[in-house]
């Protein structure tokens, strides 16, 4: 006799994620506390501990209530209950949001509150609008003006996008057969990881990370952290107008999702006329699934670029392909990189 299952309706789902920014909050306001620094330095607090080195004024049962939530979503290991609580670090917390360690993501995290947090507020505006929900939307600068005119900002953004891409970096660093070619240059280069990484798991690459002035002594300070002087270097400039230096392969992360239709098509071509027959142009993305079904990450960035940036997008590997070709190359193909990210690739 076949059996048959039938699932019964649930608002679970519904609620869990239409409260879903509740445990965001909880997560983004420690690591504005820097909760996960000082437990790191000291490990098994207790609630009175915790109070005290945070400033807390609320009472010991909000406290209670904001460490054991940490805990029940994870991200705190917890002994005891109540008065014999006494809290630390998981693994993972214990790494990636410990701000002495050169392991530190929580950049992105900090963007998120400070101001990731205020512009997903007016996603209806920007769906509403079509148009930018961030600060920049009055003066006339782009996001880069802003965010390079803004020193404190500026680290934490750039900080941010590197623990974002880290990953993504070494993994394509380590796929990609690099043995044909001996150039690349990272347009966009950011602080210059991905260079960097390049270079030190592909010894005979000599590498360029390229971007706006205002990168340049992150991108130096990399180089010299990671001893790779000789084999990277900084070039400062603005793709639009200076093109790009030629190199066997150029590299752009999280580049084109930045721009619209028309000018994801003109730095393509930009990348194009910079590399020989047979070069390579990487994009590094978070890309999405050509049925537009799965890559929930790479649909929810593209709508965060509506609202950054109000003309980017994340585009599929078919989007890709068909720019790539109206840039001028011959053939695409797609490498999945760590989680929701790929390269996407066009040869020359
Ligand atoms: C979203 S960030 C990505 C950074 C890095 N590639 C990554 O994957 O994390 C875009 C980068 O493009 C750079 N950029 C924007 N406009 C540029 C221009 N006109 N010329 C050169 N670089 C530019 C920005 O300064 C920024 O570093």
């Amino acid at each position: 006799m076949q059996t048959e299952t039938v699932t019964k309706p649930s608002p679970a789902a519904i609620l869990q994620m239409g409260t879903g920014f509740w445990a965001s909050k909880v997560l983004l306001t420690a690591v504005e506390f820097e909760l996960f620094t000082q437990l790191e330095k000291h490990p098994n607090q207790t609630v009175k501990d915790i109070k005290s080195n945070l400033d807390l004024k609320c009472t010991d049962r909000n406290t209670y209530d904001f460490l054991d939530c940490l805990s029940a979503l994870g991200f705190l290991n917890r002994e005891g209950l109540l008065e014999t609580s006494r809290y630390s670090n998981t693994i993972d917390t214990g790494i990636f949001l410990d701000k002495a360690k050169p392991s530190y993501i929580g950049g992105i995290l900090e963007m998120q509150n400070e101001q990731g947090w205020n512009v997903w507020a007016k996603l209806d505006q920007g769906l509403k609008t079509g148009l930018i929900q961030h600060d920049v939307k009055n003066n006339g600068e782009t996001i880069f003006d802003f965010i390079s005119n803004n020193p404190e900002m500026f680290k934490k953004f750039v900080d941010g996008m590197t623990g974002v891409q880290m990953g993504n970096f070494i993994a394509l660093a380590q796929q990609f057969d690099f043995s044909n070619y001996k150039t690349l240059v990272d347009a966009g280069g950011s602080a210059g990881v991905l260079s960097v990484m390049v270079a030190k798991n592909n010894p005979h690459m000599n590498c360029t990370t390229f971007d706006l002035p205002a990168l340049k002594s992150m991108a130096t300070e990399t180089i010299q952290k990671f001893k790779m002087a000789d084999h990277v270097k900084v070039m400062n400039g603005d793709f639009f107008k200076d093109g790009l230096p030629k190199a066997d392969i150029v590299t752009m992360g999280n580049v084109l999702h930045d721009w619209d239709e028309e000018t994801k098509i003109k730095l393509m071509k930009i990348a194009y006329d910079a590399l020989p027959k047979g070069g390579v142009f990487i994009a590094i993305e978070h890309v999405i699934d050509n049925e537009r079904k799965e890559n929930v990450f790479g649909l929810m960035m593209s709508l965060n670029m509506l609202i950054e940036t109000g003309d980017g997008f994340n585009y599929t590997f078919d989007d890709f392909s068909k720019w790539a070709k109206k840039a001028g190359f011959s053939s695409t193909e797609l490498m999945p990189l760590a989680g929701p990210a790929s390269a996407a690739i066009a040869y020359k």
